[in-house]
């Protein structure tokens, strides 16, 4: 049984269509998962289940032992912390940045909101430098790039210093260097070890960040491979899920594929 999620048999139907069709999944506490899928696969509403936006036609989602339905969303939101790209910058145009990350603790506030505002200021702006954007905390959010205001938000999103942080699709629509700053912030996350059990949704094997220890392959809506990344993360098992022939090499503690062209004849 895995101590942080467990899904079993879960099961999500709208309409006619089954998007996820009988997902059983354990993560331990230390875990960092990537989540790979052709697009459709079900990656989101996968993510989507944990956060509690998302409920399983059949099957049962726990969250820290406790049985989603029977948690109440607020409190869930303390445990699982997400950033993906929706809605955030709109939301949040007006706010500094400090305010943005600030915000995301209020669940744990309440009416202790005074006594901990000096603290919760010390973390916010620990954390942004750790996401290595504190020079953007005066900032507004909504003048931010699309690579800085991902780092705020996942600055945001360990603001209540969650059991787990969900990241869907964090290098979506990312310039190189903004891209590879945000796998170095990952990384740096991911290799902490009081850091949280981390879950990546990504469509590229060259954004994952070294020191994710496991990785979940969906295709459509079935879980075709889950464990290990030096064991489950094979050229063979990408080639089956994108359905083309793939190479698959390591350099430095990252992975790089491309189409495996015909090896050319010498003769
Ligand atoms: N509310 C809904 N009603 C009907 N179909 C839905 C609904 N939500 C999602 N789907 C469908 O379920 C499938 C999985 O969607 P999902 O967003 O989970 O995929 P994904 O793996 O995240 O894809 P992408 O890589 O494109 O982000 C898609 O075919 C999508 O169109
Ligand atoms: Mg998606």
């Amino acid at each position: 049984m895995g101590d942080v999620l467990q899904l079993s048999g879960v099961r999500v139907r709208r309409g006619a269509k089954e998007i996820l069709a009988g997902v059983d999944w354990s993560v331990d506490d230390g875990q960092r998962w990537i989540v790979l899928g052709p697009n459709g696969a079900g990656k989101t509403t996968l993510v989507q289940l944990l956060t509690g936006a998302v409920f399983p036609t059949a099957g049962t989602v726990e969250v820290i032992g406790e049985r989603l339905g029977r948690v109440d969303v607020s409190e869930l939101r303390q445990v699982v912390g997400f950033a993906s790209a929706a809605n955030e910058r709109r939301v949040h145009a007006s706010e500094t940045v400090l305010d943005v990350v600030l915000t995301g603790a209020y669940g744990i506030q309440g009416r202790w909101r005074e006594s901990y505002e000096m603290l919760d200021t010390g973390r916010a702006r620990a954390l942004l430098n750790l996401l290595g954007v504190k020079d953007l905390r005066d900032r507004r959010f909504g003048t931010l790039s699309s690579g800085e205001s991902k780092r705020v938000q996942i600055a945001r999103a360990l603001m209540p210093d969650p059991e787990v942080l969900i990241l869907d699709e964090p290098a979506a629509g990312m310039d190189l260097g903004g891209r590879e700053d945000l796998i170095a912030s990952m990384s740096r996350l991911a290799t902490d070890p009081r850091g949280p059990v981390m879950i990546v949704v990504t469509h590229h094997v060259e954004e994952i960040p070294p020191g994710f220890t496991h990785v979940m392959m969906l295709d459509d809506g079935v879980v075709t491979a889950a464990g290990p990344i030096d064991e489950v993360l094979t050229a063979d098992r990408l080639s089956a899920l994108y359905n083309m022939p793939l190479t698959l090499d390591t350099i430095d503690g990252r992975y790089h594929s491309r189409r495996r062209t015909a090896t050319p004849r010498v003769d």
